[in-house]
């Protein structure tokens, strides 16, 4: 059935593990999700952009995870909008049955410019009065991602220029998290412990930890009762990019976050791992290779069914990693 955010993260709290949330624009990526989350027994967090939306029309989207909870009735999932960029968008998503949205009002209306705290807090309250008299629930966000070791900061998802910013202004205050979550209410908090969206994370091999985890258990210490969420999460399996690559595809040298490192930040108490990226190397990287391997194909079939195949298998390394198969 549908559930909602709450739910399943409290759930996962009591157990100590995580649930990954999986970026959706199209069909082929909620069946990937949902055979993956089958075959392991999981929670299943399927979020949409603002672009997804775009994409693939709000109509469209709806009846994508409305098929998703009809074909899988003894699966709990969340449909949660992902950074939504004003009330108006929270609450429109509200309307189309989400059972959680996310209020990113760590940056203004345009999702690129950095909004001020107190605007932030203005507009995550409002959200969270109208999602909870609906049984809806909300994820706030508080602080800038970006690298710690660059101290580039991004303006999230690529719009709008990057910024130089100080090491701290890359983590987020576990002090201001309290006073947010309090002010808020909010269910969930995305923090900035040095991830960032995106393909491009880190320019060299991860030596040792990339992320501020004691970071982490100091907001988790501050907020136990919100569940910390972390965006920016995709492994970046080498082995994906070498594949694009084999195939015709440019991609630049690039890491991701390790998944020891997500497991670790499990443990001190983050509980949804946001996932987007890796599903799209996946994607990418079956298409190339069947088109490659077989060029007379013409039936869309052909190709995404290995599209299909190759994300399941990132969903469900997934699944099991961060402990959310066998919770379903
Ligand atoms: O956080 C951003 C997600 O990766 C969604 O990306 O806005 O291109 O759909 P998108
Ligand atoms: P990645 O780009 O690392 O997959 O992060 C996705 C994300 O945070 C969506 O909100
Ligand atoms: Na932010
Ligand atoms: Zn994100």
């Amino acid at each position: 059935p549908l559930v909602s955010l709450r739910q399943v993260l409290d759930h996962a709290a009591d157990y100590g593990y995580g649930v990954p949330a999986f970026n959706v624009n199209n069909l082929e990526q909620v069946q990937a999700i949902l055979q993956a989350a089958d075959a392991t027994d999981s929670p299943v967090i399927l979020q949409a952009s603002a672009g997804a939306r775009r994409y693939a029309g709000e109509n469209f989207l709806q009846k994508l995870i409305e098929a998703a909870v009809k074909s899988y009735p003894h699966l709990l999932i969340v449909m949660h909008q992902d950074h939504g960029t004003t009330p108006q968008v929270c609450r429109s998503a509200m309307d189309m049955g989400f059972s959680s949205v996310m209020m990113d009002g760590s940056l203004r209306e345009d999702g690129a410019t950095p909004a001020d705290y107190d605007y932030n807090v203005a507009v995550t309250r409002e959200v969270v009065q109208l999602a909870h008299a609906r049984g809806v629930s909300v994820e706030g966000e508080l602080g800038c991602l970006g690298r710690l070791d660059t101290g580039v900061g991004e303006a999230e998802d690529g719009v709008g220029a990057n910024r130089a910013l100080d090491h701290d202004e890359l983590l987020t205050d576990p002090q201001q998290a309290r006073a947010f979550v309090a002010a808020t209410q909010v269910d969930a908090l995305a923090i900035a412990i040095g991830t960032s969206h995106g393909a491009y994370k880190f320019s060299s091999p991860p030596t040792g930890a990339v992320l501020a985890i004691d970071r982490v258990r100091e907001i988790h210490q501050a907020i136990p009762e919100t569940h910390l969420v972390l965006h920016g999460s995709s492994s970046v399996p080498q082995e994906l990019l070498e594949e694009v690559r084999r195939y015709g595809g440019e991609l630049k040298p690039t890491w991701g976050v390790p998944v020891e490192e997500i497991q670790r930040a499990i443990r001190y108490g983050v509980r949804k791992i946001n996932i987007d990226t890796d599903l799209r190397l996946a994607m990418t990287a079956a298409i190339r290779r069947h088109f490659a391997l077989h060029p007379a194909e013409f039936d869309p079939r052909g190709y995404l069914k290995p599209a299909i195949a190759a994300m399941r298998a990132v969903c469900e390394a997934r699944y099991e990693a961060f402990g959310s198969a066998g919770q379903g």
